[in-house]
């Protein structure tokens, strides 16, 4: 039966509707996304595959990036090329995006979303490797990803790069330095390329999430605030890249609370701030096991 936006949308409200029924059309874009075994990363590809994209799927674990890859093929019919590697190695995702540049074209979108989060204590000598992972991953992870793009995507006149920065980037956390720190670090480093790419038609983009429902939260047992599903924020992060928008924070509520974050004096933070929660130290690495050192 062919698609039509009727028959989309009376498949998308039927729960009993079957895998072929849901297939899109090809839209014509195209997206490369880090981080997409688990969390954010896999529910932005679910997102954009549901829109008829093609997609770049990047992350360690190969098992999850082929599980999401043949869901997306089977339920939504797109193209999906899988690159199993890890963000801290420039050549491996210079290789992916020359790969996928050759296969289907300038991208419309680059996502860098890959991230890893862990308690660390700057008194503890034992925390130095995962300080030295934390950055590895958050920020040269981005720097990495968007750089193999940007020159092609500047010779295209379009595109847009997107930073997934945190809200954890707006103020120091304590027991968070490294995470915090290297949010901070993608927050001004999209701000840079942002300043650089002015005039070319390239879009620059920083996302910083709140508390979403992911992996990588299951672990906090503290309160979060306005925690979002992970489908609903990813809808509303594709909602960002769509708009153009050169920074936003996900939900809105997380904004407000992150603007008076910002807001507050050092007195006043540091007295509220020292009562927050405090995520578990002893980074794991892809196999779960504990990184003592670089
Ligand atoms: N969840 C939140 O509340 C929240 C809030 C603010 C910001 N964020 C940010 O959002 C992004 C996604 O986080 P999430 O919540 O979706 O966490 P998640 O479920 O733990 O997913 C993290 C993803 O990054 C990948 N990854 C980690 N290290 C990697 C490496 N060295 N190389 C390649 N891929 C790597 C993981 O895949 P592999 O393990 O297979 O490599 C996984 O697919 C992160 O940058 C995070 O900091 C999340």
């Amino acid at each position: 039966m062919p698609w039509s936006p009727r028959r989309a949308r009376k498949v998308a409200s039927n729960p009993n509707a079957t895998a072929k029924e849901t297939r899109s059309p090809d839209s014509g874009l195209r997206v490369f996304l880090t981080g997409t075994s688990s969390g954010i990363g896999a529910a932005l590809a679910r997102h954009y595959a549901a829109k008829g994209a093609t997609l770049g799927l990047a992350a360690r674990r190969e098992t999850e990036l082929n599980r999401l890859a043949e869901e997306l093929r089977s339920r939504y019919g797109c193209r999906v090329h899988c690159y199993p590697l890890d963000v801290a190695s420039a050549v491996a995702l210079a290789a992916a995006a020359h790969h996928f540049l050759a296969q289907e074209g300038v991208p419309d979108i680059v996502i860098a979303n890959a991230g890893i989060s862990v308690g660390t204590l700057t008194e503890e000598a034992e925390d130095t490797a995962a300080f030295a992972r934390v950055f590895e991953v958050n920020v040269l992870g981005v720097v990495h990803t968007l750089s193999p793009f940007v020159a092609p995507m500047r010779e295209a006149g379009r595109g847009r790069l997107v930073g997934i920065a945190s809200v954890a980037g707006v103020r120091g956390l304590p027991g968070a330095a490294a995470y915090s720190a290297s949010k901070a670090a993608v927050v001004k480093l999209m701000e840079s390329l942002r300043v650089e790419l002015r005039g070319s038609g390239v879009k620059a983009i920083t996302v910083a999430p709140g508390y979403i429902e992911t992996p990588m939260t299951a672990v906090n047992d503290y309160p979060m605030p306005f925690i979002l599903p992970v489908d609903v924020a990813a809808r509303r992060i594709a909602r960002v890249i769509d708009c153009g928008r050169s920074y936003a924070v996900v939900p809105w509520q997380m904004a407000i609370a992150a603007r008076l974050m910002a807001l507050l004096p050092n007195w006043l933070y540091d007295r509220l701030a020292a009562k927050a929660g405090r995520k578990p130290r002893g980074l794991k690495d892809d196999k779960g096991v504990v990184i003592t050192e670089k």
